[in-house]
């Protein structure tokens, strides 16, 4: 049988810890001939018994491809590899799959195209376990262009974000994201405890939560307009009535024995946005108390 599929194109993964392992596998069950590289080379095996070709060298590896990705413990871990082949490089892709911030990315950014190699950094919003799912996103930053040429084969890891030609972008939103994360584990695990004291199972509770997160979103969406304008209409939910709000909260967690410092926090930043004369406003208003406290002034 023939399709008009183009087959797909030989692809090396360096860095074989739990996140490279699990890219490499990805690529290697869309069919892409992957060529493999890690410090410690025995964590090659079980990708090379599924198919793929292991590198002795970094510069083997980099030559066998023109598509590079690479995903190592952090960004001097990535030039410690890459600086030796930064030559045979020259001309090819390098994705750069490993966490960092804004500014090494950027710096990264500069090395490559100083070498003339094309550069793109991403962000893997998900963990192995979700690497080869379209429903999780990887974001990339620094070559709209490089992206388009590749997305068949980055799309086999996740569903490819373009953010545009700003390399550091990817590291910013990742970190932007991973806060976001840590929030809502944060009140939902608060609130899990809240309700699990009086006996309802965390999965029951969770049920709820995740639909509610839905709602929050919806929130979101329009208070972004907000943000985006510097005004913040309290036409839906003032920070006066949330302050009432959360002294629910405040209550239900002290009657329980339920350490109350997250709830707190956000009463601190809500309190500090009334006393400035915000309370009229929508909860949008409380970046300001983000920007450098500015409330505080
Ligand atoms: N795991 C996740 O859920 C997840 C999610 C998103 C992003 N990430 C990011 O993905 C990257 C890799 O994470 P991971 O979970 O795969 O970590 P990991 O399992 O600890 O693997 C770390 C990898 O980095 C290599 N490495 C460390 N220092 C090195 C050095 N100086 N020179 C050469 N290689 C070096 C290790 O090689 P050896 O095997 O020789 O030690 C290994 O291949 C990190 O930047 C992480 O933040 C991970």
């Amino acid at each position: 049988m023939t399709t008009n599929q183009p087959a797909p194109r030989p692809v090396t993964v360096i860095g074989l810890g739990q996140m490279g392992t699990a890219l490499a596998a990805a690529f290697l069950d869309a069919g892409h001939p992957t060529t493999v590289f890690n410090r410690s080379p025995e964590k090659a095996r079980p990708l090379v018994a599924r198919g793929a070709v292991h590198a002795a060298t970094v510069a083997e590896a980099v030559t066998a491809s023109e598509l590079v990705v690479v995903c190592v413990l952090d960004y001097p871990a990535v030039r410690t590899l890459l600086d030796p082949v930064a030559a045979e490089l020259r001309g090819r892709t390098l994705v750069n799959l490993t966490s960092g911030s804004p500014e090494q990315a950027r710096a990264e950014a500069a090395w490559a195209a100083g070498h003339g190699i094309g550069y793109l950094d991403g962000g893997v919003m998900t963990t192995p376990p979700g690497i080869g799912d379209s429903a999780h996103m990887i974001l990339y930053a620094g070559g709209p262009e490089l992206l388009a040429a590749h997305r068949p084969a980055l799309a086999v890891l996740g569903d490819p974000v373009d953010l545009g030609a700003d390399a550091g972008l990817a590291s910013l939103y990742d970190a932007g994201l991973l806060g976001l994360m840590w929030s809502v584990f944060g009140g939902w695990l608060h609130a899990t405890a809240v309700t699990g004291a009086d006996g309802v199972p965390a999965k029951e509770f969770t049920g709820v939560a995740v639909r509610w997160l839905r709602t929050v979103a919806w929130f979101m969406t329009a208070y972004a307009e907000q943000v985006d304008a510097g005004e913040y209409p309290g036409d839906d939910a003032t920070i006066d009535v949330q302050v009432a709000a959360i002294g629910h909260l405040l209550h239900a967690g002290e009657e329980r024995g339920i350490d109350d410092r997250l709830p707190r926090l956000h009463l601190e930043l809500m309190r500090e946005a009334v006393a400035a004369g915000h309370g009229g406003d929508s909860y949008a208003r409380i970046i300001e108390g983000f920007r450098k406290g500015a409330f505080r002034k």
